[in-house]
């Protein structure tokens, strides 16, 4: 039988998502649910009509639901879902102030995912990312390896961009990664970035390097004061999709994800920004890269930075 993904959250983020994964022309379906009368109707409506142009034969379903759980019957059967629900960050807020708005827009999504879609794998992208994935997990209470979140393909994408445009080469040719939580305490993980295989510190000066450390970590931030209403969607869809693609092709992709970290890197029992192997059945393993001491320690620290509020989003 052909594969089904949901994507749910109809706005910005969540169109887009659901048109990448669309156009991928792998899946047999694709439901884009919101709780908005009409709108996920309207837009699957709209995508389907561009299939001839695009050539795709995913078929695009449209669904309300509502917070009682009206509606979710049509993401039965799904192989992936994507959450997406939720509000975007105004100009000059932190991740964190979304904080417990979206922990009840979350849970709520969570719980009828877990009635209706109890062998899905689940990919939170709802902001605050590391909180909302960790709080996700425990409200379906599927295994951790089938529960995580996206930020490090967006944030690596966003490094990538800045390096390839600093040295005019094409981004095919940049190697980057970064790692750690969405936030203040992104991990950027200097030591493996390369540029047609040369290390980036033969390239670019020490200072440099920092200053698009710094652009990266700001990347969300500053895409949001210029279009003061919602937040960035193309890179963070373009992300999202990636991954649901590597659940539906078993592909076996090593990812930077926001994943539960159990022992690795000497760190335990939080959902934090690491690499890690996706397949069909969610997270496979994750995968240890050399990192220097210093990016150890950042590491930690994200770990710590996360760890509390983690711990405290069981009771929103
Ligand atoms: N169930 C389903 N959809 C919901 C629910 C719910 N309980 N609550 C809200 N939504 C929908 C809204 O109706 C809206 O259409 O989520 C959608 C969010 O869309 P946008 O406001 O356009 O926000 P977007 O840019 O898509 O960002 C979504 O991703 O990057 C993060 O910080 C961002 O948390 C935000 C999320």
């Amino acid at each position: 039988m052909g594969k089904k993904v949901t994507v749910v959250g109809a706005g910005f983020y969540g169109s887009t998502t659901a048109q990448r994964l669309a156009e991928y022309d792998i899946f047999e379906t694709v439901v884009l649910t919101d709780i908005l009368e009409g709108r996920p109707a309207g837009l699957a409506l709209d995508l389907n009509q561009s299939r001839a142009v695009e050539g795709f034969e995913t078929k695009v379903v449209g669904a309300t639901t509502g917070t009682d759980g009206s509606g979710y019957e049509a993401i039965e059967g799904s192989d992936v879902v994507v959450v997406t629900a939720g509000f975007p960050r105004k100009p000059g807020m932190s991740r964190m102030d979304l904080l417990e708005v979206n922990a009840k827009i979350v849970r709520q999504v969570a719980e009828n995912i877990a009635k209706y879609a109890p062998n899905a794998v689940v990919i939170v992208v709802s902001n605050p990312v590391d909180e909302m994935t960790a709080l996700a997990q425990i409200a379906t209470q599927f295994p951790k390896n089938r529960v995580f979140g996206q930020a490090g393909v967006l944030d690596t994408a966003r490094f990538t961009n800045f390096i390839a445009e600093t040295l005019a080469v094409p981004v095919k040719s940049v190697e980057a990664l970064t790692l750690g939580s969405h936030g203040d305490t992104m991990v950027p993980v200097p030591s493996k970035c390369k540029v047609n295989g040369k290390p980036l510190s033969d390239l670019m000066p020490a200072d440099k390097i920092e200053e698009l450390v710094v652009k990266t970590r700001n990347g969300g931030a500053e895409v949001n004061n210029l279009l003061k209403t919602g937040s960035a969607f193309y890179a963070p869809s373009a992300a999202a999709a990636r991954m649901a693609k590597a659940v539906a092709e078993d592909s076996g992709a090593v990812m930077p994800v926001c994943a539960w970290v159990d022992g690795e890197y000497g760190i335990s029992g939080v959902y934090l920004g690491v690499l890690a192997e996706i397949g069909a059945t969610g997270l496979k393993k994750i995968v240890e890269t050399d990192l220097t001491d210093t990016e150890v320690a950042g590491l930690k620290e994200a770990a710590e930075a996360v760890r509390a509020k983690q711990a405290d989003v069981a009771n929103l």
